[in-house]
């Protein structure tokens, strides 16, 4: 288990290598698996603006992709002086897999510490398509 400023600090390497030319806003997300595996991403822009990539979703697709789909936390990390919370697409991308994630994610003078459940509150998921098909 990985401390959240542990989990930041790799968050903050992957914001290294995020690719932001147009908005020069770099973000990095550091997903901890439930293996104890952490996987990160960074966003990726584009010149065709609104297909860019946050960091979130970056971290979440690449996890996936290695076989991973149970998470225990996840940190973000944005630019000095502004709070980094998840976008609301990505919270509900994030919702998918792990609805109840513990969330860090930089803000000025230090991290705020919440949950999924929080910032996403009566969420749509899987369980919402299957309620639908008992009735
Ligand atoms: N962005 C993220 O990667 N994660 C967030 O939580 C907020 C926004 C990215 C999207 C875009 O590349 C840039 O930050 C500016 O919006």
């Amino acid at each position: 288990m990985r401390s959240p400023e542990e989990l930041i600090a790799f968050a903050q390497e992957a914001r290294k290598r995020s690719y932001a030319p147009y908005s020069n806003f770099t973000v990095g997300a550091a997903l901890e698996t439930e293996s104890g595996e952490v996987i990160s991403g960074g966003n990726v822009e584009n010149a065709s603006y609104g297909v860019g990539t946050c960091a979130e979703r970056s971290a979440v697709v690449r996890a996936v992709a290695e076989g991973h789909r149970v998470f225990r936390k996840i940190a973000i990390a944005g630019p000095e002086g502004t709070p980094c919370a998840p976008c609301g697409a990505c919270r509900q991308f994030i919702a998918e897999f792990a609805p109840a994630l513990a969330v860090y994610y930089t803000a000025p003078g230090g991290f705020v510490s919440t949950t999924l459940t929080d910032l996403l509150p009566a969420s749509f998921g899987p369980h919402s398509l299957e309620e639908a098909k008992r009735h």
